[in-house]
Order: structure tokens, then sequence, then C-alpha cells
């Protein structure tokens, strides 16, 4: 039975969450490997739309079992106030297994996160604000307090209390806060602890005993391979390991356990928050594919910047994950243009490179160099299989898997779960 890691190919947003909710009650467990509440997965059932930030998009399948790997950061308020949030919408899902491992986000990592931006001025970064990289650093840092620190309220306030000394320092000294009680804290992360206690577990056995048993397990990646803290465009990335081999870590496994790796691309390029983006768009062209695509973004809101597909995004992404199959999303907002430029190259200060830059200066001098590939008129939502797609959009997809070195296994054509091409089967 296969194993499967789906991991966004450009800067996140590609529709991952719909890739992974639409695999369905084939998956029997889903496993979030990293990141926390700065993901924003976007599902839509019977044209309900569900927005899940940590919780895994497996959850809406109901035979799927889902798991908080040990590589995600939690916040505690957001597991339940998404939990509330569905329930009283009537949809009643069971609660995740949690990793014993998995960090917390606390109450300051979110205001430190929002001060070091402030900060940071015209460096900044443009997190989520969701405390994620001020948790991610305290972990690396070993001053993190993790879910199992729960169910110990005299090492939890130890804990507290170490990881609160620097920061407090900071806090009202550089920037001007208020100090944060440790002790007050401290009963504030243990008034969570009986309601997720029973479901806390050792989630990397769990995994690799249902691996054992054959279960089909999917590894859901948030954010994507060029926000990874590695891989990315740094600093202007997340502070975890978003790519395939993140799973390995996030949740426990070794790289022979996972039999596919899934690159989800969009079939246009967006990005949000700040760094370099070589096809972005500043003209009336962006704003067409902004409001086509419904380009905003899902978990602050923000207004997402939009460029063309950029292949050598696509194929460095499908190099370092050694993509099985790429799933190439919102095919359909591409419908009505006379000609789409896809950028094959990049020119940087007179240099033309066929790959992704080595240096970071020369990817924010890149300017992309385009091949000009046919529109189409059509509306293609309704296409259901490959040849059901105009001529035009069929040599679109053709010549973007050639670009990306990649097989193209599955299309978006809409946002519903239903709304899918697929060309070879995933599961
Ligand atoms: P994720 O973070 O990768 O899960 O993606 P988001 O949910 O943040 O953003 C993707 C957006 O595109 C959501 O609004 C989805 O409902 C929508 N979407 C996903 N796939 C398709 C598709 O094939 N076509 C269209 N038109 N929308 C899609
Ligand atoms: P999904 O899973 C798009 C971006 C932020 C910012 C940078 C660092 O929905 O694809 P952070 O809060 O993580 O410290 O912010 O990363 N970012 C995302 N962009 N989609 C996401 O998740 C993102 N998660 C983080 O905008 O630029
Ligand atoms: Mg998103």
């Amino acid at each position: 039975m296969p194993s499967i890691v789906v991991v966004g190919a450009q800067w996140g947003d590609e529709g991952k969450g719909k890739a992974t909710d639409s695999l369905g009650n084939r998956v029997d467990y889903c496993v979030r490997y990293s990141g926390g509440n700065n993901a924003g997965h976007t599902i839509v059932v019977d044209g309900e739309k569900f927005i899940l930030h940590l919780l895994p998009s497996g959850i809406l399948n109901l035979n799927t079992t889902t798991i908080i790997g040990n590589g995600v950061v939690i916040d505690l308020d957001v597991l339940y106030s998404e939990l509330n949030a569905l329930s009283s919408r009537g949809v009643e899902v069971p609660h995740p297994l949690i990793s014993a491992n998995a960090h917390v986000i606390a109450p300051y990592h979110q205001t430190i996160d929002k001060v070091t931006e402030r900060f940071l001025g015209k460096h900044r970064i443009g997190t989520t604000g969701r405390g994620v990289g001020p948790a991610y650093s305290d972990k690396v840092n070993r001053i993190g307090i993790r879910v199992q620190d729960l169910f110990d309220a005299s090492i939890l306030r130890q804990k507290v209390e170490a990881s609160l000394e620097q920061k407090n320092h900071l806090l009202v000294k550089i920037y001007n806060r208020r100090e944060v009680d440790p002790i007050q804290m401290t009963e504030l992360l243990l008034s969570h602890a009986d309601r997720i206690r029973p479901h806390v577990v050792d989630s990397a056995r769990v995994i690799n005993d249902a691996l054992d048993d054959g279960k089909v397990v999917l590894f859901e990646g948030a954010q994507a391979h060029h926000l990874d803290v590695d891989h990315g465009t740094y600093p202007y990335v997340t502070s975890s390991n978003p790519i395939a081999a993140g799973a390995c870590t996030g949740a426990g496994v070794g790289p022979t356990r996972i039999d596919r790796s899934v690159g989800i691309a969009k079939a246009y390029t967006t990005r949000v928050g700040e760094g370099p983006f070589p096809t972005e768009l500043f003209d009336a062209d962006g704003d067409r594919l902004r409001e086509t695509g419904a380009e905003y973004g899902a978990t602050t809101g923000r207004t997402r910047r939009c460029g063309w597909f950029d292949a050598l995004v696509v194929e460095q992404a499908c190099k370092v994950n050694a993509f099985t199959d790429l799933f190439l999303t919102k095919l359909d907002v591409l419908s009505g243009w006379d000609r789409i430029p896809v950028c094959v190259g990049y020119d940087v200060r007179g240099e033309r490179h066929d790959v992704m830059p080595m240096t970071q200066s020369e990817v924010h001098h890149a300017k992309p160099i385009y091949e000009y590939l046919a529109g189409w008129t059509e509306d293609i939502s309704s296409a259901r299989s490959f040849d059901d797609l105009p001529a035009n959009c069929q040599a679109y997809v053709k010549r973007l898997e050639v670009l990306s070195g990649c097989r193209i296994s599955g299309i978006g054509v809409g946002p519903g779960r239903e709304e899918s091409i697929v060309i070879n089967e995933l599961l």
C-alpha cells in the first residue's frame, strides 16, 4: 500500500488542501508534518467552503485518521477553535491524534512575531503573525514547550520560566511591551491539558505501525518548497522544512517508507508576503489573474502577488523533492487569454540562466525570459478527462510537463472536490 507526500512546488497556496481532500477515503492516515496555523488550506465540498489552518486536510473524510506530527507547532487555542468551528457548522469530525513531541505556540510567540516584524521595518518577512517562527526558534534553542510538557505541571512551569527569562528582558527593554507572567502563562497552557490528553500519542510509532499494517498514509505538507528554511528564498521563508524530506523528520518515518512524492503546482504563480518573485506582474494582467483566481490569502486575507508560471521555480522543486508526479491546479483560471507567457529562463545582469541561480542576489535581479504559448477561450471547469480539454490547453499542460521535468498526473479545473482531471491515479 502506498504512502505519499504532498508538497507545494512554488510559494504556497497551490491547492494542497483540495488535492489532499480529493484523495478522499482512500487515505487511512493523513499526517501534517510541518508548519502551524500559518497555513490556510481550502476545501470546497458541495459548494460549502472550509478553510483549515492547523487541522490536516484529510479531516473531512471521516474514514481517515488525522495526525498532527512532531514537526508541527501547535497553537492550542487554534486547535480547539477550528474543531469548534466545524462542529458549529454541523460537521462532527474525530479529534486528530497529536504528537507528544510537537511544540506549542504560546501567546508570547505571537507577540514576538509581531514586534520582530515591526522592528525589521523594510527588511520584514511579511509573516502571518501567528508566532510560528518564534516557536521554531525556541525549539531549536531548546527552550520550547512540547505537548507532553502539559502533563507535568511543575516541569511545565520550569520550562515556561526558562523560556520567558530572556524574552521578558527583550519584551520590556527593547520592544517596550509588558512582561509576561510565567505563572499565569503556565496556567493558561495547563487549561488545555485535560482536553488534549486522550489524543496525545507517540505519533512516529502510530505512523510506522500503520505502514507496517499496509495502511495508506498521506503526509500533508504546508507552505511550499520555496518557503523552506533550507531550500527556499531565505530569509523570505517560513521557519520549517515543508519539502518532502521534512516528512521524515516531521512525522518520524525513514525515507524508504515514502513511495510517492507529489508536487502541487499552480498553472501560474502566486506569493504572499515579501521576497523575490521574478515573474510577478504589476499591471492589469496581474490584477486579472488575482480576480479570476480569487487570489486572496486564506489565512490573513492579504492580497496574493500574482505572476506567470515560472518553470525554473517548479523544476527546482521537482529535483529536490524527487517528485514522482505533479498535480497542476487552477488551470481553469487561465481560460480566455490570447497567449500565455511561461518563464523558461532568467536574465541576470545580461547572463542567461536555465535553472534557478545559486545565489539569492541573482534571484533578486532575475528578469524572466518568456516563451509564449497559445491560449484557449473555452470554460474548462466541467472537463473530467484530459481529452475534454481544448487542444491549446492540452499543449500548455504538455509544455509545462517538459519544462518542469516531471509528469503531470492530475489537473485542477475548479475549487470543488470533484473538479479535477486524473491522468495517472495517485493512489
Ligand atoms: P493551499 O494552501 O495549497 O491548500 O491552497 P489555498 O487553499 O490557500 O489556496 C488555493 C485556492 O484555490 C483555494 O481558494 C482553493 O479553493 C482554490 N482552488 C484549488 N484548486 C483549484 C482549481 O483547480 N481551480 C480553481 N479555480 N480554484 C482552485
Ligand atoms: P499554505 O500551507 C503562503 C509565508 C508568509 C511569509 C513567510 C513566513 O497555505 O500554502 P511565517 O508566518 O510562516 O513565519 O511567514 O511564509 N507563508 C505562506 N505563504 N501559503 C502558506 O501556507 C504560508 N505560510 C507561510 O506569508 O511570507
Ligand atoms: Mg494556503
